[in-house]
């Protein structure tokens, strides 16, 4: 094979109360990467397209060609040579997996191009290694998803333990994006290191009622279970209109609503798409009664996560 076209979805990340441990993979949008093989070794990166010129193009900064060295590395492969095609199809620094969908498509396009020698549980922590590069912190919690798919847990970093939970059917995403950008480093440094016992107790019972809730098909344990007490009060902050936004969703149909990995995107649970439509129709109003313009998503749960389009 010479060629190989990949796609990963973006992810919803934290799902409020589950910081770095709770995501899942939507449908659309998703980054798409192509890979060529060229005669000579090493990698390089041939064009990028949708990140308006910011993003690196040299192959050892950037995070789609970083997974990829890492992956040859581990492999003891030396002489391999390619060329790397990137088409975001979404902001950076949205909240929305943005940098990991560009770490899972390409790790997913090279292990392709190299004949599958690893599993998608296997190329997990190479696409962490994307996240590292990007925001500084090799976080699970936007690749996992978007690699295997589903609603994921990572129930622990070290060592890796990550499992994908069953959710109901009928569970729909809103996904909102204000047109304005959060950098995931800086939104990471502003939390605090100490957190009290009462909000760890608090914490805890929203993280087993979220689990039980969607495993259960419980609408109403779900919705109880939304609320994240530790970094929604510290980030909300830099999301103008976070308050009004929330309330809409919630006021509208929504199970609940809360800031989508480390924002400014926002996101809303709902039982079915009517409900998550008009969540999202109420939260866009109301951003742009502030005078922000936004685009929303909306989409099922994700349980494929990444694909290959294209091969030969
Ligand atoms: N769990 C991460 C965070 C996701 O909230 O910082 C960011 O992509």
């Amino acid at each position: 094979m010479n060629y190989i076209k990949a796609f990963a979805p973006a992810t919803v990340a934290n799902v409020a109360c589950g910081f770095d441990i709770f995501g899942f993979a939507i449908q659309e949008p998703g980054d798409t990467v192509e890979i060529r093989r060229r005669d000579e070794p090493g990698i390089v990166i041939k064009n990028i397209t949708g990140d308006e010129g910011r993003l690196p193009r040299a192959a050892e900064k950037n995070a789609v060609t970083v997974v990829m060295l890492h992956l040859l590395k581990h492999l003891g492969i030396t002489d391999f040579g390619c060329e790397v095609t990137l088409h975001k199809n979404m902001p950076l620094g949205s909240g929305m997996g943005s940098s990991a969908a560009s770490a899972v498509a390409g790790v997913v396009a090279m292990n392709e191009l190299l004949g599958n020698p690893l599993t998608r549980e296997e190329l997990l922590r190479f696409a962490m290694e994307g996240e590292r590069i990007a925001s500084g912190s090799a976080h699970a919690d936007n690749v996992g998803p978007s690699l295997l798919g589903g609603f994921v847990v990572i129930r622990s970093y070290t060592p890796l333990d990550i499992f994908s939970i069953p959710v109901p059917e009928d569970l729909y995403c809103t996904l909102v994006h204000p047109d304005i950008e959060i950098n995931t480093k800086d939104a990471r440094y502003i939390l605090r290191n100490e957190v009290s016992l009462k909000n760890t107790i608090a914490q805890m019972g929203n993280v087993a009622g979220l689990v039980a809730g969607l495993m259960k098909s419980d609408y109403d344990l779900i919705s109880r279970s939304m609320v994240d007490v530790i970094i929604e009060p510290v980030r909300s902050i830099l999301i103008p209109e976070f308050n009004e936004v929330k309330k809409a969703a919630i006021d509208n149909g929504a199970l609940g609503c809360s800031i989508s990995g480390a924002g400014p995107s926002m996101f809303a649970l709902s039982k079915g798409m009517d409900n998550a439509r008009k969540a999202g129709e109420a939260m866009k109003q109301t951003f742009a009664n502030a005078g922000i313009d936004s685009t929303m998503h909306l989409s099922g749960i994700n349980q494929g996560g990444a694909i290959v389009l294209e091969r030969n």
